[in-house]
């Protein structure tokens, strides 16, 4: 593709010695004071006071505290982050799967410092520069290698992505009302999403004006029984509402509801029945997106040749609705201030061609070795502590013995039998003792780890495991 860029006084500076220089010498010396990052380390006492001091001023400018006692100081080295009060801790959460390569990677840096020479902050769809197009050709590009996907709207959140998606279905079905969505489902926090999503602690106050069909998920201790269900389900409500749907929306795998998975088994009969009857087919990646063993999660079940419209975000920085040809909607639809920072979409281009390329991705690739060796050190964990799991229960009282799930980059461990509040005060103990994770599900709640897929070696959980077994001995000591 020619983009040659060589004419322009942008190239020149960019590419000019003194520029280069300026930006090798900032990553040098980064590189040099990161370098003792090596370990979770205890706040110093001075420090400790300078954190009060900003969770004060947080709690007074936000209207109420935060969950973490978490003020980051700017720096890290890959999984491990430095706080205000000069800890250093293991971050397993990574802003809920934002930060792909960790903290302070060097090239995450570098895309940075590039995309500030810029001309402009923020980017949008009145004016853009030419990452922005990259950006966008690169998720379309990708998606189409195992789907019909072929365009690429890109805006500044996963709410926002949902919502385009949304109008896009809704477009197309001339505006049928209802909604298909799997239960403990989650969307997003603007007023629609908020509604589709399945949380009621998500919705309280709001007016309920969606109209949403929730479906079973897959259920892996009735089996192919499950799939019956679900297939009945899904007849059930086309035929109450023939022609009311705009589309069903599929997510693969279920992020904070709890990490779920399902086989390629349990999708094709509903995603036949929603071809077959015209229900459009909408696949929400916001969550599963690059950090499994293919970049887009329909990839790993083989199923781009039903999607129709997919949402991504987290880890690509900038968010996205992608959508077949058939699913272009007409001018007018689709727009909005923002598309996002230019640093946002250096840094997410950056990121995702260094995943593409860098030998993640695959049955063998770094992205499934990272999910072995986090069961390896979980399973022995269980093993070593049965006290510390008990097994769950699901809704019909029947045990649920599957400690160690997850997919991937989604690591999941259900200690203390899922109990909330056990897991809420294990994570506060996890987070003082130095690793940072954090919560999904719905009874059974699970301990959630969203380990920076760029940047985690396996060896890496052996320390992490290491903190686990301290803190959750704490956190049964103190109750
Ligand atoms: C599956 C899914 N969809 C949508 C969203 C909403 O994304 P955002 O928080 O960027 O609006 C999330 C966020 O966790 C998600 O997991």
């Amino acid at each position: 593709m020619s983009t040659s860029p060589s004419s322009t006084i942008a190239e020149t500076f960019r590419h000019s010695p003194e520029v280069t220089s300026a930006i090798d010498a900032v990553i040098t010396r980064l590189e040099a004071d990161q370098a003792g990052l090596v370990e979770a380390r205890p706040a110093t006492k001075a420090g400790a006071e300078t954190l009060q001091d900003w969770l004060a001023r947080s709690k007074e400018s936000r209207g109420k505290g935060a969950l973490y006692p978490y003020v980051g100081s700017g720096i890290g080295r890959g999984p491990l982050v430095e706080l205000v009060d000069g800890s250093v801790k293991w971050d397993m959460i990574n802003g809920i799967g934002v930060n792909m390569f960790g903290h302070g990677d060097p090239g995450m840096v570098r895309a940075a410092l590039e995309s500030a020479l810029g001309d402009v902050v923020m980017e949008g769809n009145l004016q853009y520069n030419s990452k922005s197009i990259e950006l966008s050709e690169f998720l379309a590009q990708e998606a189409a290698k195992g789907s019909r996907i072929r365009h690429c709207f890109t805006t500044n959140s996963g709410a926002m992505a949902n919502e385009s998606a949304l109008k896009v279905c809704q477009q197309k079905t001339n505006g049928a009302p209802r909604v298909i969505a799997f239960q403990d489902c989650f969307m997003g926090r603007s007023t629609t999403m908020a509604q589709i999503g399945d949380s009621a602690a998500g919705r309280v106050g709001i007016p309920l004006n969606a109209q949403v069909d929730y479906m079973p998920f897959y259920d892996p201790a009735m089996g192919a029984r499950s799939i019956e269900m679900a297939v009945w389900h899904l007849d059930m409500y086309l035929k109450r509402y023939p022609g009311q749907h705009s589309c069903f929306i599929f997510e693969l795998v279920q992020g904070e509801g709890g990490f779920r998975t399902a086989p390629r088994e349990f999708f094709v009969p509903l995603m036949e029945m929603c071809r077959e009857r015209g229900v459009p087919i909408w696949d929400d990646e916001v969550q599963t997106f690059g950090r499994n063993t293919e970049m887009y999660y329909y990839d790993a079940l083989d199923l781009g040749e039903y999607v129709d419209v997919v949402t991504i975000g987290k880890m690509s920085q900038v968010c996205a609705c992608l959508y077949t040809e058939e699913f272009n909607p007409k001018p007018g639809l689709l727009s909005g201030t923002f598309i996002g920072s230019s640093s946002a979409i250096h840094g997410g281009l950056s990121a995702l061609r260094r995943l593409r390329d860098g030998g993640y991705y695959g049955p063998e690739g770094r992205i499934a070795g990272l999910q072995a060796a986090f069961r390896e050190h979980a399973d022995a964990f269980v093993a070593a502590h049965p006290e510390w799991f008990p097994a769950a229960k699901d809704t019909f009282g029947r045990p649920i013995t599957e400690f160690v799930a997850g997919t991937g980059g989604m690591c999941r461990l259900t200690p203390f039998g899922g109990s909330r509040a056990m897991i809420m005060k294990a994570l506060h103990v996890m987070f003082d003792e130095g690793v940072i994770a954090f919560i999904c599900g719905h009874d059974p709640y699970h301990l959630r780890f969203l380990p920076p897929v760029g940047v985690m070696e396996p060896e890496h959980f052996g320390p992490v495991f290491e903190i686990l077994e301290r803190a959750f001995a704490r956190t049964v000591a103190e109750g």
